[in-house]
């Protein structure tokens, strides 16, 4: 097997016979791109992807946290071949990168089924996508589209019992391999680009497609979800969050989940050594992408997070804008890193063919994270502990 840098060579060949390439490579050049295909079809769609909460310093900060590490570069390490793969789950994934869940990314495609745009870019790159509640096509049709490549769901956690049952049985039926528990939502953050619309797209009925065929969710509404919209979406706002989200709750879940639990949202250790206690599968650190909750860049809590979890897999995402940042999260003892706004950008950016779009981002950020650890001398990722340092 060759490395995940190789996939770069084929853009100089292509050039070499007179191709231009389509799709950007930095994140710079990629967010452009995304701002003007989502502004041109709807302002409110950019503003929902890009924005977050209160006055956006906290995931300007997830970002900047990055710039202030460096990696300790080692010479002469024989690191030609890399291995970047890695165990979650009992699964061997062949590289320590997955999709983290975006609500909206069915939306951010021009043929608004970005779910399984993500899911195709999923199946052909190995990339594992973890699916969310607020999907646009139905959760079994986009596990289906993720091919031989495993796929994680994200459960938001409804108020109803019977409806979040419902939704942990699809999913594992469908053949899910992880249960993602989001804590951090339990309601909506205080997000004035969203305010200043005075909408957002599930309000408009958008990424409902779970809840819409779900037949407990249906059995509680007076007419069907076609037959009457408003009310579907009326009663999907009651019953989205859970305003008693605590650790009973917890319990409960993961007595009724076939599936390894893992909670999304965790930043502090005593949290972690909590739900260590009570059993979970995995811990995943993230705030949000700075949505929710203002707090501090999520990089900061890593290391805390990895030294409490013990022998527990910590997830990673917020702020991975490169390869570099990949390399950077792992140093700091991830076990694997989400992408967010990155993906949902390249699934607008690439017009009619998100899922090319997504495929290209992935492998740009595969090959930038496998020549950050080749050029600096690592050649597999439990190499890379102690790799990084504070600027
Ligand atoms: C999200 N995120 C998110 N998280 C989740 O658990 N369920 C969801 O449905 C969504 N939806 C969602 C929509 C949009 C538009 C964004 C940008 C993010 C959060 C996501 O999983 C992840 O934590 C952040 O996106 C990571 O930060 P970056 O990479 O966007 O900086």
């Amino acid at each position: 097997m060759g490395n995940f840098a190789d996939w770069q060579l084929g853009t100089y060949f292509a050039g070499l016979a007179g191709e231009k390439p389509v799709h950007p490579f930095s994140f710079r050049q990629l967010e452009r791109r995304a701002e003007a295909a989502l502004t041109a079809r709807d302002p409110r769609l950019w503003d929902y992807v890009a924005g977050g909460a209160g006055d956006e310093s906290t995931q300007e900060a997830n970002v900047a946290a990055f710039g202030r590490r460096g990696i300790m570069p080692r010479m002469l390490a024989g690191a030609a071949d890399r291995d970047l793969s890695v165990s979650l789950f009992g699964l061997t994934l062949p590289s320590p990168v997955f999709m983290a869940p975006v609500g909206v990314i069915g939306v951010c495609a021009e043929d608004q089924h970005g779910d399984l745009a993500a899911a195709r870019a999923s199946a052909a790159t190995g990339v594992p996508l973890v699916g969310s509640t607020l999907m646009s096509d139905p959760l079994e049709d986009v596990v289906a589209a993720a091919g031989d490549t495993p796929a994680f769901f994200q459960l938001y956690t409804p108020s109803d019992r019977e409806v979040a049952e419902s939704l942990v049985n699809r999913a594992a039926d469908a053949g899910y391999r992880a249960l993602v528990v989001t804590l951090d939502t339990w309601t909506l953050g205080y997000r004035p680009r969203d305010l200043r619309h005075g909408v957002f797209p599930q309000l408009r009925g958008e990424c409902l497609a779970n809840y819409a065929s779900d037949p407990v969710f249906r059995s509680r509404l007076a007419k069907s979800p076609e037959d009457d919209p408003e009310a579907f979406v009326a009663h999907w706002a009651m019953v989205f969050g859970n305003s008693r989200l605590t650790w009973d709750y917890l319990a409960w879940l993961r007595s009724v989940s076939r599936l390894p639990v893992v909670l999304k949202g965790i930043c502090s250790p005593d949290d972690v050594r909590r739900a260590a206690d009570a059993g979970v599968d995995g811990i995943y650190c993230s705030n949000h992408g700075g949505r929710q909750a203002a707090s501090a860049p999520a990089l900061g809590f890593l290391p805390g997070v990895v030294a409490a979890a013990g022998k527990l897999p910590v997830l990673f995402d917020s702020g991975i804008r490169s390869g570099v940042d990949v390399v950077k999260a792992l140093a700091l003892g991830a076990t694997a890193v989400g992408i967010g706004r990155p993906y949902a950008y390249a699934a607008a950016a690439a017009g009619e063919d998100p899922s090319g779009g997504i495929e290209h981002l992935l492998r740009w950020i595969l090959a930038e994270a496998d020549l950050t650890m080749g050029l600096n001398g690592y050649r597999a990722v439990r190499d890379l502990a102690g790799a990084t340092f504070a600027l």
